[in-house]
């Protein structure tokens, strides 16, 4: 099974999440993890261009997208590379495959939530299936201690990643790997 995860992160929090949940998928065994951090060198006149990455995504089971919050969505450099994927959206090269998101705000409540659903949007454009988290706000562990069912979310508290945060990524990584060996027919 192939998985990918596909973020941008500018002062580094969301690559820790990213990092956080590739931990995650590899507690599965048989789960080929492609990590790719968008870089402003890939937007050419506004215009998101890595064909090679594009084709890559096109083999993959799953996806998981991952964006610091900005103005209460994704960051731009995430929203030229969706909006990369029309040709993908054309041919619904991507429907069935799973689908998640994470994200980062400096704000306790920064609309982080809005992010996740503008991710969700665009994976039901893509015709994918979206996951979310199976935990409620009062696990005990405390993951997912900010009570977003969407998917998972950070506050970066002083440009830092909460550790209760970055359990709740690696969650969501461990999750998506069952979710899609489900879907996949190994377990
Ligand atoms: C242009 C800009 C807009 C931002 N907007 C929000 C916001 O709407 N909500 C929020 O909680 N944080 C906001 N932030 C803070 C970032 O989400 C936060 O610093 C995050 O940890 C950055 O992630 P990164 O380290 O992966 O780049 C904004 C930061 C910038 C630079």
């Amino acid at each position: 099974m192939k998985v990918a995860v596909v973020y941008f992160s500018q002062t580094g929090v969301t690559a820790k999440l990213a990092g956080a949940v590739m931990e995650g998928l590899g507690s599965h065994d048989n789960i080929h993890v492609t990590e790719h951090r968008i870089n402003g060198t890939e937007i050419f006149e506004g215009r998101f261009r890595n064909q090679p990455l594009l084709d890559e995504l096109n083999g993959c089971d799953g996806i998981i997208f991952g964006s610091p919050t900005y103005m209460g969505s994704v960051a731009a450099q995430f929203k030229a590379f969706a909006d990369a994927t029309s040709d993908q959206w054309c041919e619904q090269l991507w429907a069935g495959k799973l689908a998640a998101g994470f994200t980062c705000g400096s704000g306790l409540n920064g609309d982080q939530a809005a992010t996740l659903q503008y991710m969700a949007t665009l994976a039901n454009q893509q015709g994918m299936l979206w996951m979310g988290l199976d935990l409620p706000k009062n696990d005990p562990r405390e993951i997912n201690r900010l009570g977003c069912q969407a998917g998972a979310v950070a506050h970066s508290a002083h440009g830092e990643a909460d550790p209760r945060d970055l359990d709740t990524a690696r969650y969501l990584g461990e999750r998506f790997a069952k979710q899609v060996s489900r879907l996949k027919g190994n377990s």
